[in-house]
């Protein structure tokens, strides 16, 4: 089973951006969530691709893009150009999942990784046609728009279900979960299947290094 913790950049302290980005590299992050909010499919507003170039440029981790926002295919090109290596978005932004499943192989074609996600309310049955296309499935644990909130424990049997179904049909895809991640909920988290657990206010907390530790 692989083992990513993903810290979200949505949380790290800007005005100390190097220094904190150096260590959770130090103590065992392999890749940085980066979360994108448009104001309208989240009801707040984060940053964009020319911040997430800066990110990038002073952070060797794996630049894991996580988009909030409507017509998303829209962006793929700012975010790829400017160094991301993952690109997930929702699939509620799509009228239907043939054009959702385009939206995966255009990313795919373009050389990173394909992710899709869902809202803890969306109904599971919605992303099951993009199974055997995607790299990374992305499970909400809050609803998304903020960072702080509190870990849904509904949602343990949607990542059970598609640990399931990827061992049954002998697919390869990712399962991360975003939001309320800390050491208890992140155990169970992978206890049920997870392999990247992102996590941003407990990361970028009091001690970083030990909680980095905790969720690897
Ligand atoms: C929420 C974002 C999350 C957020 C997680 O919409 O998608 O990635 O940063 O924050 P915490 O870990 O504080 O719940
Ligand atoms: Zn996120």
């Amino acid at each position: 089973m692989t083992r990513i913790v993903a810290p979200s950049v949505l949380a790290l302290d800007f005005s100390d951006m190097k220094t904190q980005l150096k260590r959770v590299e130090v103590a065992g992050a392999k890749w940085l969530h980066y979360d994108v909010m448009d104001g309208v499919f989240v009801p707040n507003i984060s940053f964009g691709p020319d911040i997430m170039k800066q990110v990038d440029h002073v952070s060797d981790l794996f630049m894991d893009v996580h988009l909030m926002i409507v017509d998303p295919q829209k962006y793929f090109d700012a975010f790829i150009d400017k160094g991301a290596d993952a690109i997930t978005f929702h699939v509620e932004c799509f009228a239907d999942a043939t054009e959702g499943i385009a939206a995966v192989k255009e990313l795919k074609k373009r050389g990173v990784k394909a992710g899709i996600t869902l809202r803890p309310g969306t109904d599971l049955d919605t992303i099951v046609p993009y199974l055997k296309h995607v790299d990374l499935v992305l499970v909400m644990s809050v609803e998304p728009g903020f960072g702080g909130q509190s870990f849904m424990h509904e949602i343990v049997d949607r990542i059970k279900a598609i640990a399931e179904y990827r061992s049954v049909n002998g697919y390869e895809y990712l399962i991360s979960v975003d939001g309320g991640i800390n050491d208890q909920t992140g155990l169970k988290c992978r206890q049920a299947g997870a392999d990247v657990l992102v996590a941003g206010s407990y990361v970028f907390g009091d001690d970083i290094e030990k909680a980095v530790a905790s969720l690897l």
